[in-house]
């Protein structure tokens, strides 16, 4: 099955931050009077330094703003009226001296240092929005912005530079400036009679285009995944997908997954090579068809935005990955230094960038980073469990007090590789299990005879033997329990279909997959202080946790004991952290944070791990 975006659904988040003030004295306590019909008040803590416009979207607060907090528009006028905020440079020219003292600001300059109450006015225009992630309502607010300006020629009296010309009609802005626009700049300003657009990716000047192209740009958002890889077209105009397409990697000959990558990489000189060469052709292909689809010019796309496991990531950049596979488990860096498209291989605007998404280990990386940016974990006050189920399993558990992270090492069992008649989720694989009175009945994808079982059929069907009496709690088979049951060679087995049956030993590999998976929440939890009872949401994530049955998740003892409806599958939770970054800035900076808010927790070598993880093995009652 391809690993398709997650649909869009409405989840109640409430993101106010409300922290017990010791565990993060770096914060600051805001309190947002909404004007308006019923003066809400909002509370929030937020880290020092924070802009008053970036508390208030991060927490569901609405100022008015058309420039999306780049400081151009002057619309996000707020008036702090307890505490005290530096006056900017941008201020002056947006309020008198008067207003300045009676404490107006604008919110997207104004810095938080101390405990501020803030009036918010009442909303002019309405602030452009998108629906990403798990449910989350994004502000766009996009790292590439156009400016359109018309200059004065000049002239034996003006005597400034193209570029001073340029800059000063910009000045609110502080921009780097590549050597390749001043090249070119001279002849540009003058073919387009001093009528430009300049296009910017945060703060560096990527393109000066003739004429008034404001209203035309574009980013890709890419999951790079080990199996799958996905793009998405982003119109960063409204905020809405353009296009959509996944492919398999083509890295796919080199082995199915990371290790056997890195082994590759490991065992052949030129494997590194050949591997980034096939991501590159991966992601240019996926380019190359989203544009065709949405008849949008390549060169229009001045932003690319990669989410992937960080073995993916260093491949695609030419990174040796050989240090995450072998203790202490390595990574090259932390945060990638900037990037641009062409290192990615992803022919579009010649200087567009590249944002990657930090890492937080090995294997807790910049997938699951995207991945805590779309469900907002962090901020959210409920306290909610991720789990992004595959070989290596991540799971995160936390709210936006405070938030743990930790990989459990799954083993092949939810990719079917080990796996007697284990299958990937294509034309023939049995993906759903039901058991109702002894009789047997499967779905199959494509519609087809049954050939193999794909990861969420084998969790169905060890869940449904389990519900009907025919598997103990241990994992034994009761035989006597149906027909059904036969032996190959030495093994008991139990037949779904004339040709494709589960073998003893593979409900042994799945026993050890989620004991393992189950020990990383149950240790998070109790770390966290917390009854799994108390965890507010499961979201199941990842290519394959989407698929899984909610009910049988339950069942075999993968999620905690919680009413169903709790259980939500997240969907590909990776690219659309990759979207969220693309559509706004500051949910750019939220995902910069996951570094210092999230605390990585290490299994391997814990004392309490392995009694867990026995007690885990068996299937709840
Ligand atoms: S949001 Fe436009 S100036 Fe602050």
């Amino acid at each position: 099955m391809p690993a398709l975006p997650a649909p869009e659904r409405r989840i109640d988040m409430s993101a106010v931050v409300d922290l017990p003030e010791e565990q993060h004295p770096d914060r600051v306590r805001l309190r947002f009077l909404q004007s308006g019909e019923d003066r809400a008040v909002k509370e929030a803590r937020v880290l020092a330094g924070t802009t008053i416009f970036d508390a208030a979207s991060w927490n569901g607060v609405a100022i008015d703003s058309t420039c999306g907090g780049h400081g151009t528009c002057k619309k996000c006028k707020v008036k702090v009226v307890s505490g005290s905020a530096p006056i900017s440079a941008v201020d002056p020219r947006a309020f008198s001296v008067e207003e300045l003292k009676n404490g107006w600001r604008l919110a997207c300059r104004a810095n938080t240092q101390e405990d501020l109450t803030i009036e918010v006015p009442p909303l002019q225009t309405r602030p452009k929005a998108a629906l990403a992630g798990v449910g989350r309502h994004i502000i766009l607010r996009p790292a590439v912005q156009k400016r359109f300006v018309e200059l004065d020629e000049s002239t034996l009296e003006d005597q400034q530079s193209d570029l001073e010309r340029l800059l000063a009609a910009m000045d609110d802005v502080e921009l780097r400036v590549p050597l390749g626009i001043v090249r070119e700049l001279g002849g540009t300003l003058r073919r387009a009679n001093w009528k430009v657009t300049a296009v910017l990716a945060d703060d560096l000047l990527i393109d000066v285009e003739p004429g008034d192209t404001s209203g035309h740009r574009h980013a890709i958002a890419f999951d790079l995944g080990t199996t799958t890889v996905v793009a998405t077209l982003l119109d960063l105009e409204t905020g809405l997908p353009k296009a959509v397409r996944s492919i398999l990697n083509a890295q796919q000959p080199f082995g199915a997954d990371v290790i056997s990558r890195i082994s590759a990489i490991m065992m052949d000189d030129d494997a590194l090579e050949r591997l980034q060469q096939h991501a590159h052709e991966t992601l240019q292909q996926l380019t190359d068809e989203v544009c065709a689809e949405a008849d949008v010019d390549r060169a229009d796309v001045y932003e690319i935005v990669v989410a992937g496991n960080q073995t993916m990531i260093q491949i695609a950049l030419g990174i040796d990955p050989e240090p995450l596979s072998m203790a202490p488990f390595t990574v090259a860096t932390r945060r990638m230094p900037e990037a641009a498209a062409t290192d990615f291989g992803v022919a579009v605007h010649r200087r567009a960038p590249a944002v990657t998404f930090p890492a937080l280990g090995a294997y807790v990386g910049p997938d699951i980073v995207a991945g805590i940016l779309a469900t907002g974990i962090t901020l959210d006050r409920r306290v909610r469990l991720f789990i992004d189920v595959g070989t290596n399993s991540e799971i995160v558990l936390g709210s936006s007090a405070r938030t743990l992270a930790t990989a459990a090492p799954a083993g092949p069992a939810f990719e079917a590789a080990q796996i007697r008649c284990g299958m990937r989720a294509a034309d023939g694989a049995i993906e759903g299990v039901k058991i109702v009175d002894g009789e047997v009945e499967l779905t199959v994808i494509g519609d087809v005879a049954p050939l193999g079982l794909c990861g969420s059929g084998l969790v169905d069907a060890v869940a449904e033997l389990v519900g009907a009496g025919m598997l103990d709690q241990s994992g034994r088979f009761i035989l006597d329990t149906s027909e059904r049951f036969g032996t190959i060679g030495e093994e008991n087995v139990f037949y779904l279909s004339d040709d494709v049956y589960l073998s003893q030993r593979d409900v042994r590999e799945l026993q050890f997959a989620k004991a393992s998976i189950a020990t990383g929440w149950n240790l998070l939890c109790r770390d966290l202080d917390i009854e799994p009872g108390e965890i507010a949401q499961v979201l199941l994530g990842g290519s394959f946790g989407s698929y899984l049955s909610a009910a049988s998740a339950v069942k075999i003892g993968l999620v905690p004991k919680l009413p169903l409806t709790r259980i939500v599958s997240a969907g590909n939770v990776a690219g659309e952290g990759a979207k969220i970054a693309a559509l706004s800035v500051t949910e750019r900076a939220a995902a910069r944070a996951v570094l210092d808010e999230v605390e990585y927790v290490e299994l391997s070598g814990r004392a309490d791990f392995n009694d867990l993880f026995v007690d885990q093995l068996a299937f709840p009652e």
